[in-house]
């Protein structure tokens, strides 16, 4: 039966933190294990970080990425996601790595016959999950000495429609973190019912949430899918939810920053604080790779390197 990575909810115990330790490794120099094959990226959405992360990745553990625009692929003249993954199954490639608008979609793929054969990867499906940006941010604070046993973290901002928050609640919840915090307008706040956020602690007031943390992770307000948005003003929006300078200077410095990318500058953080000492964004998307290497190692099974004479 071939491996997937669709959420954080269905690994069997033990892979998320295995994949964390792993990408650790890997950015500290490990040497990756080799695959074999040939793995397609389909992104419905548009991404910059994780579809040429995933590409990347790919080619650093041996395997052959094949980059699919749908924009100009058969899904313009009406061709379904499942006839085009059916498709490129037939062809013989051993993993699919997708992001699509609908919640599920990955989920969906991975349960037809047609892909039997085939590791499926979620790259973002709608509101659901993106496990791999959960991971990789879990590894970028780990690398920076972080003790998650010990760590107090913030999200803030756009929760409701954020997959990133959501896997990310998942995970932490995982690797047995001190607290997670969330805080956001009502309208951006998840359900108080939702079972992903049940041990979060909610806050309606963002300086309030900030006191006492040992790391924030801004989210950018999902627009995209937002169908009544009534934030019209970002210069007010920045000041009430914003991780603002003068927000930043009062944190104190062993505080890590965080934003899973795409950062709109002045909105849900200021420009400044992105080159922030503290901030580790760009380190963040740096960890995508490594941490996309250990995806494809442990889905495909690849082996250890052979050693040299
Ligand atoms: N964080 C993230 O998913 O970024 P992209 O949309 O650029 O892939």
């Amino acid at each position: 039966m071939s491996r997937h990575l669709l959420d954080i909810e269905t690994l069997p115990p033990g892979v998320a933190e295995a994949l964390v330790q792993r990408a650790v490794a890997l950015s500290g120099g490990a040497s990756p294990e080799r695959c074999e094959g040939e793995v397609a990226l389909l992104f419905w959405e548009p991404s910059t970080r994780t579809r040429v992360s995933f590409e990347l990745a790919a080619r650093r553990v041996g395997l052959h990425p094949v980059v699919i625009d749908p924009s100009r692929s058969s899904s313009v003249k009406g061709e379904s996601v499942e006839d085009t993954v059916a498709t490129l199954a037939a062809m013989g490639i051993q993993a699919l790595v997708v992001r699509h608008a609908d919640a599920g979609t990955a989920a969906r793929i991975a349960a037809l016959p047609t892909t039997e054969s085939v590791s499926v990867v979620n790259a973002g499906d709608g509101v659901n999950a993106h496990p791999s940006q959960a991971l990789l941010d879990a590894a970028t604070l780990i690398a920076d000495g972080v003790d998650p046993a010990k760590l107090s973290i913030l999200f803030f901002g756009d929760l409701r429609h954020s997959r990133v928050a959501r896997s990310a609640a998942s995970l932490y919840r995982r690797l047995g973190i001190r607290e997670l915090r969330v805080a956001g307008p009502p309208e951006m706040m998840p359900d108080a019912d939702d079972p992903i956020f049940r041990d979060a602690v909610r806050f309606r007031d963002l300086d309030e949430a900030l006191a006492g943390v040992d790391a924030v992770n801004a989210l950018r307000i999902q627009r995209e899918r937002i169908v009544d948005l009534a934030i019209s003003d970002g210069a007010e929006y920045h000041e009430r939810w914003g991780l603002t300078l003068e927000r930043a200077k009062r944190l104190p410095d062993h505080v890590r920053i965080l934003h899973p990318g795409p950062v709109n500058r002045g909105i849900e953080i200021d420009a400044r604080v992105i080159d922030d000492p503290r901030s580790l964004i760009l380190r963040q998307v740096r960890m995508g790779v490594f941490l996309r290497m250990a995806v494809f190692e442990w889905l495909l099974g690849c082996r250890q390197p052979v050693p040299e004479a």
